[in-house]
């Protein structure tokens, strides 16, 4: 396959170059027309001319299948990788979830069960460990060895995932031990009850509470501790879904300090805020996710992080529950809507918004998109990058097409869309997984089984 005269889009910049991908690999990037007259046979081969041509998207933070609240997210391995897909994204890194009183390696089994043989692009893990014991500390060993570098926990959700500062001390220790992340869902979940208990006594209970409930404060309180143990311990950490201004300068004093502190943003916090918690008609239970949406006054301050790098990572946490049935479920009640906001489809294109509007450059996209996060979860180079030698998953981006997002038209399994009637410009035109054409001008080409396992090595950005 050859894809001839696009604009090649790495961390560091762009030059007009042909891209030559042999069976799943890219086999060279060579100056224009170069393959002429070489005794090169091309069996397909797209003209990339006024297009950008960039290494696929790494989505980081994925939730199908996700079981929340005695219901399930909405998409299977099998659609969420499918849309994933159409919207330029060829990896995955989705959670493993821990339930207390399991062994880890059981639920790694567990989440392989559902997704092998049902993925449309590339997987990895995380494990959400949920239960802090010698066994699990242990176990975290165990995971590292089965391409599992990274554990998420939280100090959110009392009774459920929670773990206290002793227990993260305990398996941050551990981490340091072995090299493995420690993700952190940085919200302050003891006093945020305290809060939501309020709030149902007073009868306050629409999904606009669900905002009022969990400040910002407690986010950037929870973040603050966070790096303090992982200080402490000597772990490296990295901060899932950072939405607030007070967490992102936690942790852009901690990166000033030097230490192993990385984060990532949402496109949901960049572009929605807890104005959509209060649309009537139950509507706002539709952006109910943890962290919640912020005031508008902290998106200027996460597009700053993005440029600094304090905010390494877009990935999009997305956790599709459909309005019906699921969101509604917390009718009467916002601490019974389920958490979670779908956006596999269209993290690209909401970060190239971002390009358009000259808040970040076409490198730092890419780099926010794909290559960070193969370098953070130890995935490069075979992914993250075009260069010879690294699988040939690639995005053919339309620069100048425009879109409008709408439920009608996505692919992700869920009856609504955050992001409705949003017109947009850029889009994916063809997209490549491992040599293999997935999506090509609208038409899906993909099919479940085609993606891979992916065993991650220890984060690549530790000294
Ligand atoms: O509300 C959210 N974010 N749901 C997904 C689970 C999590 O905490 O990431
Ligand atoms: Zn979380
Ligand atoms: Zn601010
Ligand atoms: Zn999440």
């Amino acid at each position: 396959t050859l894809i001839r005269g696009g604009t090649v889009l790495s961390s560091t910049g762009a030059v007009t170059a042909d891209v030559l991908v042999d069976g799943e690999t890219i086999a060279a990037v060579t100056a224009p027309g170069m393959l002429a007259g070489q005794n090169v046979e091309v069996d397909t081969e797209f003209d990339a001319t006024g297009k950008y041509v960039m290494p696929g998207g790494i989505d980081a933070h994925t939730h199908m299948e996700m079981p929340f609240g005695g219901t399930f997210s909405a998409d299977t391995f099998e659609t969420g990788t499918r849309a994933a897909a159409w919207g330029g994204t060829t990896t995955i890194i989705d959670f493993a979830v821990q339930p207390k009183g399991s062994s880890l390696l059981s639920t790694l089994d567990n989440w392989h069960e559902k997704a092998d043989g049902d993925c449309a692009v590339d997987y990895g893990f995380h494990m959400i460990v949920s239960d802090v014991n010698d066994a699990t500390l242990k176990e975290m060993e165990s995971c590292v060895a089965a391409g599992v570098s990274s554990f998420k926990m939280f100090m959110a959700y009392p009774g459920v995932f929670y773990s206290t500062d002793g227990e993260i001390l305990r398996a941050m220790n551990k981490a340091a031990d072995i090299g493995g992340t420690i993700a952190m869902h940085a919200e302050n979940g003891i006093a945020i009850d305290e809060l939501v208990a309020r709030a149902l006594a007073e009868g306050r209970s629409e999904p606009y509470q669900h905002g009022v409930t969990r400040p910002p404060e407690l986010e950037g309180e929870a973040t603050s501790r966070a790096i303090t143990l992982a200080k402490v311990t000597g772990s490296p950490l990295y901060i899932v879904h950072l939405s607030a201004a007070q967490a992102l300068s936690a942790v852009a004093e901690a990166r000033d300090e030097g230490q192993n502190v990385f984060a990532e943003t949402c496109p949901q916090y960049l572009y929605l805020s807890i104005e959509d918690l209060g649309k009537p008609d139950f509507e706002g239970a539709k952006y109910v996710a943890s962290p919640p949406l912020r005031e508008k006054h902290h998106q200027p301050d996460l597009w700053r992080g993005l440029r600094t790098n304090d905010l390494s990572v877009v990935s999009t946490d997305h956790c599709p529950f459909c309005f019906k049935d699921q969101k509604e479920l917390g009718r009467g009640d916002f601490t019974k809507i389920p958490n979670g906001i779908p956006g596999v489809e269209h993290r690209i294109d909401l970060l190239h918004q971002g390009v358009v509007a000259g808040e970040i450059s076409l490198a730092r996209w890419v780099e926010a998109c794909s290559t960070t996060p193969a370098l953070m979860f130890g995935l490069y180079p075979r992914k993250g990058v075009i260069a010879p030698g690294a699988d040939a998953d690639i995005v053919v981006y339309d620069p100048a097409a425009e879109q409008t997002i709408s439920a009608e038209t996505h692919h992700m399994n869920v009856d609504y869309s955050a992001y409705e009637g949003m017109t947009v410009t850029g889009r994916c035109e063809t997209v490549l997984s491992r040599g293999s054409v997935v999506v090509d001008r609208g038409t899906y080409h993909g099919r479940a089984g085609h993606g891979r396992f992916l065993e991650r090595d220890l984060c690549q950005y530790l000294n």
